[in-house]
């Protein structure tokens, strides 16, 4: 009796839980999930393991005005002295995009929450 009695609260508390962590993962005020998540991702990433040279608001050893190639290039590839390559480092193309797309962001407009 005592074991269906806690099987059921398990049942009841998996049925709430289950829709209640689908909403949460896919939490997002505007941008689909996805790209909620790799915006999150990204910042992250820069907060991690570049602004600790770059700035918080990449407003150090980072020109904007350069091509997103060029600059895309510099964090996979590094080269410039004292700038690491990532590439090697597991950042992929992807994230190294939304990476200088997220300096340049910082460097323009800052953003809304925060
Ligand atoms: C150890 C310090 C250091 C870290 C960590 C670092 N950088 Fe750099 N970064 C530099 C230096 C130094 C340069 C060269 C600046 C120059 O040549 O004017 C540079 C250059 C760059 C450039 C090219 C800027 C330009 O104007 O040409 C980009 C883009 C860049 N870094 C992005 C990143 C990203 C993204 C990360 C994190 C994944 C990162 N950096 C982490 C030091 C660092």
């Amino acid at each position: 009796m005592q074991g269906t009695i806690i099987r059921l609260k398990k049942l009841a508390i998996a049925l709430v839980a289950l829709p209640l962590l689908a909403s949460v993962l896919s939490n997002s005020t505007s941008v689909p999930a996805t790209n909620a998540a790799v915006q999150d991702d990204v910042a992250a990433i820069y907060k991690a393991k570049c602004a600790m040279c770059h700035g918080a608001k990449a407003e150090k050893k980072f020109d904007p005005a350069k091509s997103d190639e060029e600059l895309l290039n510099t964090v996979l590839k590094g080269g410039k002295p004292g700038m690491p390559a990532f590439e090697t480092k597991g950042i992929t193309e992807e994230q190294a995009k939304g990476i200088v797309a997220h300096m340049k962001g910082l460097r323009t407009a800052p953003p809304a929450s925060e």
